[in-house]
């Protein structure tokens, strides 16, 4: 088992300076980010298994459907697969065992912020299938891929040929503007046989994309309010965090689902290690994500928009979810 560890002194600091930037705004924003410490990935996790959160289970469907599919779009069974923000790699399980069944060893290489997550992950996934080479970056996506690809093209044992996985409908969380930048990022890193394979979340009734984010459990509460107990514990913060709620609707004008934190009163919070005090009015809320949501048309104008094209959309039969495969033109 390999990983590779980015410093974590820099990635306080930096979560340090973004805080400050985003409660100084006129409109209060966390990047969504750092919704994913140890315990946020945890309830993400838990997130996921929430009968309300069908973007999970959808994309499951889609990849027990149509792994072979996928796997036979690769016109070369030798490749090495290359996963952005793989948290569990639960759902990629599949896939990687249709791969395995044509080529063997397979060489995986997921690559995720949190080191604990990507550690069991790891341990999990090389104690259950042999031939099955991993090696863990921990690191944000594009620091990650380089790192790989510079890897790959210093082993020459290992097959050149990439495929890159974008699951779980994280491309959501971007600006409309951030991905096409984040996608001609990634095509500079591409040969013109990689594929990229990239799940979106589709438009749908507002009814169930507002459930997804307000699951009757709370989990997803919790995931949200858990950013300020990460400001708390780790920048020195003094939210009361029994003193926000939760908020998260469909805006339906931009597409997506928006999360918030609504602040119950006025209060006042100091946050110690940057030395500032934030005032907070009555319903005034710090906007935490957006997870935004496309149509079929929308993500052949983004690939093409960013250098791709689309060689197939593997949805589901409601047509709630999109598993897009991309390659360079
Ligand atoms: C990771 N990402 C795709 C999730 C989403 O649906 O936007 C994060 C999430 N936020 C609330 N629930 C899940």
């Amino acid at each position: 088992m390999f990983i590779h560890k980015t410093d974590n002194s820099q990635l306080i600091s930096e979560f340090a300076q973004d805080v400050r930037e985003g409660l100084m705004s006129s409109k209060k924003k966390l990047k969504p980010i750092y919704l994913y410490d140890q315990i946020g990935s945890l309830l993400f996790e838990k997130i996921c298994l929430q009968k309300e959160y069908y973007l999970t289970r959808t994309e499951r469907t889609i990849l027990e459907n149509f792994s072979p599919d996928i796997v036979s779009m690769q016109n070369d069974t030798h490749i090495s697969i290359l996963e952005l923000g793989s948290g569990s790699s639960d759902k990629t399980r599949i896939l990687l065992e249709c791969f395995l069944s044509k080529q063997k060893p397979l060489y995986y290489f997921p690559i995720d912020v949190s080191h604990s997550i990507l550690y069991e992950t790891i341990h999990k996934l090389s104690t259950d299938l042999s031939d099955l080479y991993i090696k863990g970056i921990a690191s944000n996506y594009l620091e990650g891929i380089v790192k790989v690809r510079d890897f790959i093209n210093s082993n020459q044992n290992l097959p050149n040929k990439k495929l890159i996985l974008f699951l779980g409908s994280s491309v959501g969380n971007f600006e409309p503007n951030e991905v096409i930048d984040f996608l001609r990022i990634i095509k500079t890193i591409m040969d013109k046989q990689d594929m990229l394979l990239i799940g979106f979340d589709l438009q749908k009734s507002v009814k169930t994309i507002e459930a997804a984010y307000n699951d009757r459990a709370g989990i997803t509460a919790k995931f949200n309010l858990n950013l300020l107990n990460r400001i708390n514990r780790e920048l020195g913060g003094e939210f009361n965090v029994g003193g926000f709620e939760h908020l998260a609707f469909y805006n339906e004008n931009k597409a997506r689902a928006e999360m918030h934190l609504l602040s119950k009163f006025d209060q006042q919070v100091k946050i110690r290690s940057i030395s500032e005090t934030f005032f907070f009015k009555k319903n005034e809320t710090i906007h935490t994500e957006n997870s935004y949501k496309y149509t079929l048309r929308q993500i052949s104008a983004l690939a093409e928009e960013s250098g791709f094209k689309v060689k197939n959309n593997f949805t589901d039969k409601k047509k709630w979810y999109d598993l897009a495969l991309f390659s360079p033109i």
